[in-house]
């Protein structure tokens, strides 16, 4: 495994990652304590707080010290093969803990256990419920199964899930920013892309639901908002995949109509998104962006690769030509909107100067900030069956370091032009390296660090930007 590989989980999952959770239970507690470990994407986090919601509901109440726990349960990624690999290795610690507390529950949720179903069982002895994304409802089923003395596994896929009318039990313990799931699944079949096997076909949930949950997270003192979905732009309400009306009586939301109806819930509740797809991206969307202050001025746009052959192979559905004009409407609508992306190096067949294209692209559209990775060939997957995965790790590595080199310069280049101005920044907590500074984000998604204050968390302040890092803006509050 690489170490520059920039691995299987997002900045916004790393500083999370391998944390226990605590839940609130409403319920009598049946003096069970659940331990709950969360890794991948953004989604994971989220349905991570349905699953405690869905099992406070029985008695269950978590805990942060696993020791304590006498249910595990590991809500996995598969999107690269390193993602899993992590999964193995936490698995693997568990085994001599099994053997000192028989009666000890572990089970795998999310994508690695819908990817492997039963197989998990064999290869991980030590696995005693296997729960697939959309089978969340039927956990306390399963622990009983499994306190009856069985294996369970429920991987069945649904068309509807949407866990629309859970309300979720938050997870993170500041209470600042939480994630909203606006769709599930995704019908998109990239290439390389495990996703749509692991989640399924892609579903919108309910807008009313939504709305609901965002402004009791507002009532609840959260004021940042992520919606979330594999392809926000192609959530649609009451609408078929081809635009068509499903129920003529019902109003119809598409979403753009949804980010303005988040939006108009409160000014004070900032709103973000992600994942915005290239091909779907409208300027609908970007007009409802302009139009309220409170939608954060960034669009995290992931591009894969700047050459169309690759992009053809990739099956993304769009043309370097194409995301050019898209990232050229963004600059036209929305002149101080950040855009961040994701980048694949190596993916099949992939020559210099195809991956050259990639570099000039990046060059072209101006990233503030990239996740990038060395391709990893997923089971199943397009590629997998298609094509050969043919670019020698070492080729992969050096052009994955090449990339990370030149987004490390633009980012510090973009960065560079906040120096002077005064930004907005939403307060999350006090910095990592020294109680005397509070850190918070920007509208653009970057982490600006300044001199503590009197304020609490959740409070609004301007900042005056002094400095900056590739990664950190650097400034002091102002008062205007
Ligand atoms: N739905 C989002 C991406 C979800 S996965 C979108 O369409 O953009 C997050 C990122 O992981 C992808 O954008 C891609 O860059 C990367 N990724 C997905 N499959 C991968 C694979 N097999 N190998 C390496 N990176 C992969
Ligand atoms: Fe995967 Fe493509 Fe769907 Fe994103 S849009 S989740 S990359 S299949
Ligand atoms: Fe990983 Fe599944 Fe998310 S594969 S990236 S946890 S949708």
């Amino acid at each position: 495994m690489s170490n520059i590989d920039l691995g299987a989980s997002k900045v916004i999952d790393e500083k999370r990652q391998g944390e226990a959770m605590q839940v609130e239970t409403r319920v009598p507690l049946n003096g069970k304590k659940l331990f709950l470990e969360s890794y991948g994407c953004a989604m994971n986090f989220s349905d991570s707080e349905v699953v405690a919601s869905i099992l406070s509901q029985e008695g269950y109440s978590t805990t942060r010290d696993e020791l304590e726990a006498d249910i595990i349960l590991l809500n996995t990624c598969s999107i690269r093969e390193n993602a899993e690999q992590k999964v193995r290795m936490r698995l693997n610690d568990f085994k001599n803990r099994k053997k000192r507390q028989p009666g000890l529950i572990v089970g795998v949720l999310g994508c690695m256990a819908e990817r492997l179903k039963q197989n998990l069982l064999e290869e991980e002895k030590l696995v005693d419920i296997v729960a697939g994304p959309d089978s969340y409802r039927d956990l306390p089923n399963l622990i009983v199964e499994v306190e009856s003395g069985h294996k369970a596994v429920n991987v069945l896929l649904s068309r509807d899930e949407t866990y629309a009318d859970i309300s979720p039990v938050r997870l993170d313990e500041k209470g600042v920013s939480s994630f909203v799931s606006i769709t599930r699944g995704c019908d998109n079949m990239c290439s390389f892309c495990v996703v749509p096997f692991t989640r399924g076909r892609e579903r919108s949930r309910d807008p009313k639901t939504i709305v609901e949950e965002c402004t009791t997270l507002f009532n609840n003192g959260y004021r940042e908002i992520t919606l979330l979905g594999q392809n926000v732009d192609s959530y649609r309400w009451n609408m078929t995949s081809k635009g068509e009306i499903k129920d003529q009586n019902l109003p119809t939301t598409n979403f753009a109509e949804l980010l303005e109806m988040v939006a108009l819930i409160h000014p004070l509740l900032r709103i973000r998104f992600s994942t915005s797809h290239p091909k779907d991206m409208t300027d609908e969307v970007l007009e409802t962006m302009a139009k309220y202050s409170n939608i954060a001025n960034h669009i995290h746009l992931p591009v894969q690769s700047g050459n169309n052959e690759m992009l053809y192979r990739m099956n993304r559905g769009y043309t370097r030509e194409w995301f050019l004009e898209r990232v050229g409407a963004i600059r036209r609508i929305l002149p101080n909107c950040t855009i961040s992306t994701d980048i694949i190096t190596g993916f099949c067949g992939e020559t210099d100067e195809e991956h050259q294209d990639t570099i000039s692209i990046m060059q072209e559209a101006r990233f503030d900030f990239a996740y990038m990775y060395m391709y990893s060939e997923r089971p199943k997957t397009l590629a997998e069956r298609k094509f050969k995965d043919d670019v020698p790790e070492e080729i992969k590595k050096a052009r994955l370091t090449e990339v990370i080199n030149l987004q490390q310069k633009n980012s510090l280049k973009a960065h560079k032009e906040f120096v002077g101005q005064t930004q907005e920044v939403l307060i999350e907590g006090f910095s990592r390296r020294s109680e005397e500074h509070q850190v918070g984000r920007n509208q653009n998604n970057i982490k600006v660090v300044f001199p503590k204050t009197d304020l609490p968390i959740n409070s609004y302040v301007q900042v005056k930007i002094k400095d900056c890092t590739s990664a950190t803006l650097i400034g002091e509050v102002v008062t205007l």
